[in-house]
C-alpha cells in the first residue's frame, strides 16, 4: 500500500477516536433507563454523555484546522463525479454534526438547570446560560431528533466506506486506516 496515499496519521487517528467517542456518547445516553431517574449510576451515565460528547468538540475543531492544512489524499481509481459531490455533502454534514450537537447539548444542559460536573468531583462548571425550562424542551427535542437523524448519515456513511472496500475495491477505506 502507497503510504503517500492515506490520510495523515492525525487525521486517521482522529477519525476512529471520534466514532469511538460518538459511540460511547450515544451508548451512555440511550441506555440511561437502565437505572432509575435520581439514581447515582444514572447521573454518572448522564455526566459521562456530557464529557464524552465535549470531547467530541474538542477534537473536531482540532481535526478541521489539521484537514485544512493537510487536505485529503485522492481516491484511486477515481469515483465518478456525482460521488464525490455526494461524499463531499455527507462529510460535511458529519463536521457540522460533531461541532454543533455538543454546543446544542451544552445548552440544553444550562437552560435545563443540569449540572455539568467536573469529573470525580461535585464541582460544576459554571453554567453561561439563564435557566429556562422552556427553551430548554426545545433545545433538548432539537438535540435528540439530530441525534437521532444521524444514525441514518452515519450509517450509510459506513455503507458507502464498505461498498467502496469490497464492492468498487478501491482505497477509500484504506486511506483512513
Ligand atoms: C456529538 C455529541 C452528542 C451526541 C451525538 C448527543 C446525542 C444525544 C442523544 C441521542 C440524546 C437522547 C435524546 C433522547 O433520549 O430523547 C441526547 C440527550 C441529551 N444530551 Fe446529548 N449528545 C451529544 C453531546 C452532548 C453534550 C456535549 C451535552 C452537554 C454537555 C449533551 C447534553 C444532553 C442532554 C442534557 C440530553 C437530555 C438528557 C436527559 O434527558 O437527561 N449532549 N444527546
Ligand atoms: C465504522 C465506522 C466508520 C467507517 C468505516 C468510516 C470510514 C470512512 C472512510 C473510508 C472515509 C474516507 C472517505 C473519503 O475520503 O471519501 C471517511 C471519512 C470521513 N468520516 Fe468516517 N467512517 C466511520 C465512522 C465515522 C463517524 C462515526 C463519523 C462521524 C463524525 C465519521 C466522519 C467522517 C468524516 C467527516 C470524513 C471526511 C474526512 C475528510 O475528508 O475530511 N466517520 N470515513
Amino acid at each position: 500500500m502507497d503510504t503517500m496515499n492515506r490520510y495523515a496519521p492525525a487525521l486517521r487517528r482522529i477519525h476512529w477516536l471520534t466514532a469511538l467517542l460518538l459511540l460511547a456518547a450515544y451508548l451512555l445516553i440511550e441506555q440511561r433507563n437502565l437505572f432509575p431517574r435520581g439514581s447515582e449510576p444514572r447521573a454518572l451515565m448522564v455526566q459521562g454523555h456530557f464529557w464524552t460528547g465535549l470531547a467530541i468538540f474538542v477534537f473536531a475543531v482540532w481535526r478541521v484546522l489539521l484537514r485544512r492544512r493537510l487536505g485529503a489524499p485522492p481516491i484511486t481509481p477515481v469515483p465518478p463525479q456525482w460521488q464525490q459531490w455526494f461524499a463531499k455533502a455527507m462529510h460535511l454534514a458529519l463536521y457540522a454534526f460533531v461541532l454543533v450537537m455538543p454546543l446544542l447539548g451544552l445548552a440544553t444542559a444550562w437552560s435545563d438547570d443540569k449540572q455539568l460536573l467536573l469529573p470525580f468531583t461535585q464541582l460544576a462548571v459554571p453554567a453561561l446560560l439563564p435557566v429556562d425550562k422552556d427553551l430548554a424542551h426545545q433545545l433538548e427535542d432539537l438535540h435528540g431528533t439530530i441525534g437521532e437523524a444521524f444514525y441514518w448519515v452515519i450509517g450509510l456513511h459506513i455503507v458507502a466506506a464498505l461498498y467502496h472496500h469490497f464492492w468498487v475495491r478501491d482505497d477509500t477505506l484504506r486511506r483512513m486506516r
